[in-house]
């Protein structure tokens, strides 16, 4: 069983300082959003109202924006974000299987994040890199030819640790 952790406290200090560069101005709600998430990796819910504040909004549009944008989070990620590509260059290739077997390795479904906070699960419409289907990407690093040995040696048997 992975370690399961508390979830990490964001640093509401830290938040402050940020919001307090962009305030009064309305045009910045998507840069202060990014800002804050590169400080979080994610946007706390405890963020919304000195956010909304300080560029002027209620906080029921700032969350109707933060919603709107699938790049933006609401719930802390994982240390490594695991992409599979469900493109269809890496659907005919076997990528069905392939996330099925990323799943059984991490234990978490799409959108999900292991309970230790190491890995964050998503797909995504395709990479860019069809030729080498099939693509998945951890981190920054793109995996291509995925096969169910290579599932193994990157992403190991979770189920196993403690
Ligand atoms: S479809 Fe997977 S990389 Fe293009």
């Amino acid at each position: 069983m992975a370690e399961v952790k508390k979830r990490p406290e964001p640093d509401l200090a830290r938040i402050n300082e940020v919001i307090a560069e962009y305030e009064v101005q309305r045009w910045a709600l998507i840069p202060l959003l990014q800002r804050i998430q590169e400080e979080c990796g994610y946007i706390p819910p405890e963020a919304t109202q000195p956010i909304a504040r300080a560029v002027g909004l209620f906080p029921a549009q700032v969350q109707g924006v933060i919603s709107f944008y699938t790049q933006l989070y609401t719930k802390p990620q994982g240390r490594k974000v695991v992409r599979v590509c469900r493109g269809t260059a890496c659907h005919v290739r076997g990528g069905k299987t392939i996330l099925k077997l990323v799943k059984q390795h991490l234990g978490v479904e799409e959108g999900e994040t292991t309970p230790d906070y190491e890995y964050t699960l998503e797909t995504v419409a395709c990479i860019g890199v069809c030729a080498l289907a099939p693509n998945i990407v951890i981190g920054m690093t793109t995996h291509g030819k995925m096969n169910p040995k290579k599932v193994g040696q990157l992403l190991g048997d979770r189920k196993g640790e403690e």
